[in-house]
């Protein structure tokens, strides 16, 4: 079986999910992490399994101005955030509009601060509709793994986060397990 997982992250929480999300998906699956900027057509090709993930901005999915904003606050003097290497690359919007009609199955997750999602949005439902609309099953839900105000995941979001990759492959079809 094979999975590849995209994110995309202005402060790394969210690329640190998603390779806690390929340690659950380890036992089970070979695995690819890689950022939006790096997920090429091919690598899908052979995919049994597409996760993708971002950071929630403004109530949903990022855009080229919520990214810049994210980088000016990570830039001001006195700023603890240290931006992500491919913070300045295209995000996962961009990325899914690229893509051809696609087949599959896939998952979505976000990073998110917490409280009610009527409140704070998610990105990972924007990014299962797209995702449908690209032609993709969803295996399951959305999902989201929260961040303090301060941009710092929170305590036992990395667990949760192997908790949930492991239950992704629970979910996988048995005909695609026995492919590996
Ligand atoms: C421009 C901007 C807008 C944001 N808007 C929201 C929001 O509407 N809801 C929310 O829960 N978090 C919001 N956040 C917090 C982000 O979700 C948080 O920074 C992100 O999960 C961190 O992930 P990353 O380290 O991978 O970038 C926002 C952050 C930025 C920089």
């Amino acid at each position: 079986m094979k999975a590849v997982i995209i994110y995309e992250s202005m402060y790394g929480n969210t690329r640190t999910i998603a390779y806690a999300i390929s340690e659950g998906l380890r036992p089970t699956a070979e695995f690819s992490v890689v950022s939006a900027a790096e997920a090429t057509p091919a690598l899908l090709r052979d995919a049994d399994l597409v996760v993708v993930g971002g950071p929630t901005h403004v109530h949903g999915l990022s855009r080229p101005a919520t990214r810049r904003s994210a980088a000016d606050a990570a830039r001001k003097s006195g700023s603890c955030l240290t931006l992500d290497p491919f913070a300045s690359q295209p995000g996962i919007r961009e990325w899914l509009a690229g893509l051809d009609q696609c087949h599959g199955l896939a998952a979505a997750f976000d990073t998110r601060l917490s409280g009610p999602p009527l409140f704070t949005g998610r990105a990972s439902k924007v990014i299962t509709r797209l995702l449908r609309q690209r032609g993709f099953a969803l295996l399951t839900g959305p999902e989201s793994f929260l961040v303090t105000k301060d941009n710092k995941l929170r305590a036992g979001q990395t667990m949760r986060a192997e908790d949930w990759g492991r239950s992704l492959a629970a979910g996988l079809p048995s005909e695609t397990l026995s492919s590996r």
